[in-house]
């Protein structure tokens, strides 16, 4: 990119910031399905990796609709990444179903490409922004990169990361954020890219807990806004913002 971006003229985020949208749950729009219809279901999910003897993941079902904030917990090791990888369709699992927005996931591999593009957003534990760039244009890159128009961009990015108290830091260079921060930006860049679904893999396994609370506030600011979460966690602060949490255990699994 080229150029500082500025805000001007354009569509924004939409008019759910920071308060329940009143309309349609992203991705729940259009056919026939319920508004309040689970965006993401898994049923009966299992998983063992190839040269392990048991399974990391057996009989685990949830469904998350718009606007939840589901935490998945447990220790290290219990399968969280590996659920949230088979939930996110980058993982097809060895048992059980993904169900995307009423759609069969893995009815086809090309299915499941198609849905995951269009209906994942990913916060990982070391998600990077651009150093030498700001917080705006950190978020306006991605949605430059899905095609959106540069004016559009920069306002829904502002839109994004005002949804996500950062709308006071839209012209920091990302190099001097601090705490929570940028990972404050990459939940914003999430929420701008208007996939329905977010999932969170250890958002905050590297920030102090003023920054921790910060980042739990901003999911919950993306789920606010329309966004089915799926944040997997070991943090408290995290979890107790949560609407629900799934425990994974080892020991149920004899992998202890
Ligand atoms: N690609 C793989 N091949 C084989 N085993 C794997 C693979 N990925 C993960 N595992 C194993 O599966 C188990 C669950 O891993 P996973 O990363 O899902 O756990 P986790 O709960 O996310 O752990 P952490 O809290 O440390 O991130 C671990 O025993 C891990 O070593
Ligand atoms: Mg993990």
């Amino acid at each position: 990119m080229t150029g500082a971006l500025g805000r001007r003229g354009g569509r924004g985020v939409g008019a759910d910031r920071g308060r329940p949208a009143a309309g349609p749950a992203p991705g729940a729009e259009g056919g026939a399905r319920a508004p309040d219809a689970p965006l993401l279901v898994g049923t009966h999910l299992g998983h063992t990796y190839r040269g392990l003897a048991s399974p990391v993941l057996a009989d685990i079902s949830l469904e998350v609709r718009a606007r939840e904030l589901v935490g998945v917990t447990g220790p290290s090791g219990s399968g969280k990444s590996t659920l949230l990888s088979a939930l996110g369709l980058l993982l097809p699992p060895s048992a059980g179903r993904v169900v995307v927005r009423g759609e069969d996931a893995w009815a086809s591999r090309s299915a499941a490409r198609r849905l995951a593009r269009e209906c994942f957003a990913w916060i990982l534990q070391n998600s990077a922004c651009l150093e030498a760039r700001t917080a705006l244009e950190n978020v306006a890159v991605a949605l430059l990169c899905q095609g959106e128009r540069r004016n559009a961009s920069v306002v829904q990015a502002a839109d994004a990361l005002e949804a996500v108290g950062l709308g006071e830091r839209l012209g920091a260079v990302a190099a001097t954020l601090s705490g929570g921060e940028p990972q404050r930006v990459t939940v914003a860049r999430a929420l701008a890219s208007g996939r329905p679904v977010v999932l969170a893999d250890e958002p905050t396994g590297q920030i102090d807990p003023a920054g921790t609370d910060a980042v739990a506030a901003a999911l919950r600011s993306c789920a606010t806004a329309g966004r089915a979460v799926v944040v997997a966690t070991h943090d408290p602060r995290v979890a107790r913002r949560c609407d629900r949490v799934v425990e994974l255990d080892t020991v149920a699994l004899g992998r202890r």
